[in-house]
């Protein structure tokens, strides 16, 4: 059978599912904790890797080679780009960019290095499977990039920038290195993010309030997922 790797960046992000397996057991390893359970009879490892692209590769990583996770999918929260995200509202990745990534001083667009690439595409059967299930329980989902990097953004500036060079929609600091490792591995990937702030000058204390809320709505679309994963 199968086993799905269940991944965020905070505690607040994986607890709503984690306290929803059977079977439950944890193990730490590299300095994470992996929880290993079942729900509704499907094997899952779930793990928050701490904040940012290097604890994110790391777990990444783990879940894969370790765990042996054929399947990965990302949960958590992200601040809104786009004028038409609100906090709450669900996004998925189609794609995912490093807007800090920056070696333009050898002629290369941001997001770039030699032998990668600057938006890395997530598994369309698993953004196929995750529209039917908004269908089903009537939910709005919103597609588009998601941009990545390792600074929390609070400035309307920098936002619009990464909004208009990646033509991102939303932005956090994991889903590309996740992105990365997945699509070296060969594994099918999945990044929803719920949104928590604007990214502006009022997105710590947006983040801080909205942090809990907007990641159980994530969580508990990601347990719907698994659902709809298994009885296919
Ligand atoms: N995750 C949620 N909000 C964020 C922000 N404003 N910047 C980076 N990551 C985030």
């Amino acid at each position: 059978m199968s086993k799905i790797a269940i991944m965020g960046a905070m505690p607040e992000e994986v607890e709503p599912i984690v306290a929803k397996l059977d079977n439950l057991q944890t193990m730490t390893y590299g300095a994470n904790t992996y929880y290993e359970g079942v729900y509704h009879g499907q094997e899952v490892v779930v793990a928050y890797s701490k904040i940012g692209k290097v604890f994110a590769t790391l777990t990444a990583t783990m879940l894969i080679e370790k765990f042996g996770c054929d399947t990965l999918l990302f949960s958590g929260v992200a601040g809104a780009i786009s004028d038409e995200l609100k906090i709450g509202d669900l996004i998925i990745a189609d794609g995912l960019c490093q807007h800090d990534l920056d070696i333009t001083a050898f002629g290369h667009p941001y997001g770039f290095v030699p032998e990668g690439e600057v938006c890395i595409p997530t598994d369309v059967n698993l953004r196929k499977i995750a529209k039917e299930v908004a269908a089903s329980k009537g939910l709005t989902l919103r597609e588009g990039v998601i941009a990545t990097g390792d600074q929390f953004v609070a400035n309307a500036e920098r936002k619009d920038w990464i909004g208009s060079e990646f033509k991102a929609d939303a932005l956090e600091m994991e889903g590309a290195s996740v992105a990365v490792v997945c699509s070296a591995l060969e594994v099918p990937f999945f990044i929803l993010r719920a949104i928590s702030d604007s990214a502006d000058m009022d997105a710590s204390f947006n983040f801080d309030e909205f942090l809990e809320s907007s990641a159980k709505i994530s969580a508990d679309f990601i347990l719907s997922m698994v659902d709809a994963i298994h009885s296919k």
